[in-house]
């Protein structure tokens, strides 16, 4: 069992860095796309067999530190009752999407060993297969929201600061029933065997510091209190877009603090204090020529000396465009680098 990455996640001594990539099994992989290719994407999520065996090709093919479970952060808001649908070439649809009162108490607060058990399931096999540590993770309370109230990905987010600004209960009602839900839906994970869990806020940055502190964080806080009630396993905040708001951030809860790749990671590590850092490569760098690369993730590695953990990572996922020969130079270069 290599379990360089949870140490790494508590902040202890590692002889090497541990390396895994946001959206690591995805659709740069052949691999993964033959699978695709029989299958939607949302029956892939369900099919405990096919997830299991994405789940596990990028750290066969490359090597890395950690797996995250094959899903989606929706999959718990389609379990609330609402209909998901996931359009090629345009993301995610939810075509009934929330904006009146009675939408908001529609919503159920599922079971998750019932309603997403092909979840727990997938989690169960992953654990008996797998060599490294494997992550559970769910979206955060705001990041979902966006999603349920602008009806799918969106550009100015209108309808969801909209709800905040002029229906701020209706709002708060809302982010109540998400953050409910979720939180049951992690502790499932973990119960089931997930051995670290990431919360994932990808559109934490679109906030102003206030309302990302009035109307986001207090519901990451309370998903974090939950789980540390009944596990120590590590938790991963990632705040997309979010070194404006790290003063906020580091008071989440969480052990680790994901970084994008707009902050240097020397000036994240003086201001976070006690938790170990996750990230923070540009994505778009794997298309650098490969010594630009290597001489790239070399620099990234000397800045994170001063962390009290260090987990590379991707800033954000990894395109589907990316040469997969790009991904592997970069996983070798951080082992190489960083002593293994
Ligand atoms: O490898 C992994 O990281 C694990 C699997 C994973 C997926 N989505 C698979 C996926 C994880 C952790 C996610 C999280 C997720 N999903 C986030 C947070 C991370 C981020 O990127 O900010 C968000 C915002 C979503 C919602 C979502 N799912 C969008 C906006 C899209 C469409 C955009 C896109 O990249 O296509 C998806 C679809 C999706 N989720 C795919 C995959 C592999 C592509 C689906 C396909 O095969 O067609």
């Amino acid at each position: 069992m290599n379990d360089t990455f949870l140490k790494a996640c508590r902040g202890e001594k590692t002889d090497y860095t541990p390396v895994w990539f946001m959206r690591q099994a995805g659709r740069y992989l052949p691999e993964y796309q033959k699978i695709r290719g029989k299958v939607t994407f949302l029956e892939l999520c369900k099919n405990p067999d096919l997830a299991t065996e994405v789940t596990l090709q990028p750290i066969d093919i490359f090597g890395f530190d950690a797996a995250i479970l094959f899903s989606d952060i929706l999959i718990p808001l389609e379990a609330m009752n609402l209909k998901l649908e996931f359009h090629e070439g345009r993301g995610p649809v939810f075509p009934d999407p929330i904006r009146c009162q009675k939408d908001v108490d529609n919503l159920i607060i599922p079971d998750p060993d019932v309603t997403m058990d092909f979840v727990m399931n997938t989690i169960r096999q992953l654990r008996s297969e797998l060599k490294v540590p494997l992550i559970g993770f769910s979206g955060a309370p705001f990041t979902l929201a966006t999603y349920l109230i602008e009806g799918g990905s969106s550009k100015v987010f209108l309808e969801t600061k909209k709800m905040m600004f002029q229906k701020p209960d209706m709002y708060h009602a809302l982010l109540k029933k998400i953050t409910q839900c979720n939180s049951l839906y992690l502790q499932a994970q973990a119960r089931a065997g997930a051995q670290a869990l990431q919360i994932f806020d990808s559109w934490a940055g679109i906030l102003a510091p206030g309302d990302y502190q009035r109307f986001a964080l207090p519901y990451v806080q309370s998903m974090i209190k939950d789980l540390r009630k009944m596990t120590d396993v590590p938790i991963i905040y990632f705040a997309n877009n979010g070194s404006t708001l790290m003063d906020h951030t580091v008071t989440a809860g969480a052990d680790v603090l994901g970084l994008d790749w707009r902050i240097n990671i020397k000036d994240a590590i003086k201001r976070v204090g006690n938790h170990a850092l996750q990230g923070n490569l540009d994505p778009i760098s794997l298309f650098l020529p490969k010594d630009d690369l290597r001489a790239r993730i070399k620099s990234l590695l000397e800045d994170a000396k001063g962390a009290k953990g260090h987990i590379f990572n991707l800033g954000h996922g990894i395109v589907p465009q990316t040469p997969p020969d790009q991904a592997r130079i970069a996983v070798d270069a951080v082992h190489e680098f960083s002593g293994k």
